[in-house]
């Protein structure tokens, strides 16, 4: 069917008699369209000009070393999806990734990915949702999967020999409770937003260009608080109510990002310099039995003060974790089982979370809100970062009671891309 709207598209910009096009067609829905349109020996193209709004404030450059969407502030919105491949062809790969690429750098800011034609043969190329809305801070951000390079012991693409050590299925940690639906993929795109709208549009323009070369595997909505509602900009709060993303990397500091979140030379396949491994799970959370539960033991779950985000035992969100302040009673102030406790460690091991909640209505299967965390986070090794991390938590954090990890996927989130060039042009060239 690409093949075929591809060739139409040829088409439509030389002038071709109708007896042509009906026989490159060779696809009865088109024909039928021709037919009625009672076009004679030449296609005429009425362009109008496609809606594209004035190069905006809130438009984040998509050309660089790296991609955005890593270290962008968090936008108010996330569309999370997961791709299967479905071409066997390397090439097609490379060409969709440029075509993505071209589309992305478009749409981020704020135009269409195609001028609106009144040709009667083809539907428009952009779906125009997001027409007139600002780029609204879009970012998009292109990673691939385990299962791009080996599937089923096969070397699919030929590409086997450029997988990474560290792009592997994460191991199976107690209580993971997966489920396919939520799991895994060759590919992923994360578009973020501070509308969803725009969002929304790009992930469906992209997975359009996709047409019989990937398909949709699982997809995610999120949100954070927006930032109308949030004049003071502080830290979001999660669906327990409580400040979510106090402590990670500076994003503004080159040394940190350096040593946790992109990927460096020497670390495995040049390809991916520059890139970083982005984990993403998602977690639901048992807001009910939550909102049976008492401040105090809600606060000895993180280990931090609702209101504040403080430490336990100290006074402000930004103050310094000491796990070896007691109280009067001898007790530890930030329990052994809290959640920060765990997950930070010894404090080596860091990533940068990027969370959204999501609220997907009713869990069929229990009648309560299927609502939780889209736990994304991105780093320069997995297996020192994320994995250590969440053994430590899935053994024994006290979080545990109140959530259950439904979905889980690994990706490597490519380089940036330079004008010119492409997403993915370090791996299929
Ligand atoms: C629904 C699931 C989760 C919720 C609600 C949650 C919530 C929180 C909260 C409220 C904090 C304290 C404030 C902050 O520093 O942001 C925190 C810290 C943190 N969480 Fe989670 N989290 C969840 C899952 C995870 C997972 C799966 C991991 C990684 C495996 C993780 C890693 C971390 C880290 C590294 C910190 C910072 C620790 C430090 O202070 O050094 N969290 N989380």
């Amino acid at each position: 069917m690409t093949n075929n709207l591809n060739s139409l598209e040829a088409l439509t910009e030389k002038k071709v008699s109708r007896r042509d096009i009906l026989k490159t067609a060779g696809i009865g829905g088109v024909g039928v369209i021709l037919g009625a349109s009672g076009l004679g020996g030449v296609l005429a193209l009425k362009e109008s000009k496609a809606s594209s709004p004035e190069l905006n404030q809130d438009a984040v450059p998509f050309y660089g070393k790296h991609q955005s969407g890593i270290t962008t502030k968090a936008q108010n919105h996330v569309y999370f999806v997961s791709l299967d491949i479905t071409t066997t062809h390397k090439d097609d790969l490379a060409d969709l990734f440029k075509e993505w690429t071209k589309a992305a750098a478009l749409m981020i800011e704020g135009k269409a990915i195609g001028e609106l034609s009144s040709n009667e043969l083809l539907p428009p190329k952009d779906t125009g949702e997001a027409a007139g809305l600002s780029p609204s801070n879009l970012t998009i951000t292109f990673g691939v999967g385990p299962s791009l390079f080996v599937k089923d012991n096969q070397d699919r693409f030929g590409l086997k020999n450029k997988q990474p050590k560290e792009l592997v299925d994460l191991p199976a940690f107690p209580l993971d409770a997966l489920e396919a639906e939520w799991t895994g993929g060759d590919l992923c795109i994360q578009a973020c937003a501070d509308d969803l709208q725009v969002a929304f549009h790009a992930v469906r323009n992209l997975i359009r260009i996709a047409r019989g070369k990937a398909t949709l595997k699982w997809a995610q909505t999120g949100f954070q608080r927006t930032k109308q509602a949030d004049s003071k900009n502080e830290t979001p709060r999660n669906l327990f109510g409580f400040k979510d993303g106090t402590v990670n990397p500076n994003v503004d500091s080159e040394k940190q990002l350096n040593q946790h979140v992109w990927v460096q030379s020497g670390d495995g396949p040049d390809w991916l310099v520059n890139g970083s491994y982005l984990v993403v799970r998602r977690i639901q959370m048992f807001i009910e039995v939550w909102d049976r539960t008492n401040l105090r033991e809600q606060e000895n779950t993180f280990g931090r003060y609702r209101d504040s985000g403080a430490p336990l035992g100290q006074k402000n969100e930004l103050d310094h974790l000491d796990f070896n302040h007691k109280k009067e009673n001898g007790e530890d102030y930030i329990p052994s089982n809290s959640h920060v406790r765990l997950s930070h460690g010894d404090g080596s091991q860091q990533i940068l979370r990027r969370a959204y909640s999501y609220a997907d209505g009713m869990d069929l299967k229990t009648g309560s809100f299927d609502a939780g965390l889209l736990f994304l986070c991105f780093q320069r090794k997995p297996s020192k970062q994320f994995i250590p991390i969440q053994t430590r938590l899935a053994k024994m954090d006290k979080l545990n009671e109140y959530t259950s990890h439904r979905g889980s996927a690994i990706f490597a989130c490519l380089p940036g891309a330079k004008q010119g060039g492409f997403i993915g042009e370090t791996l299929f060239n």
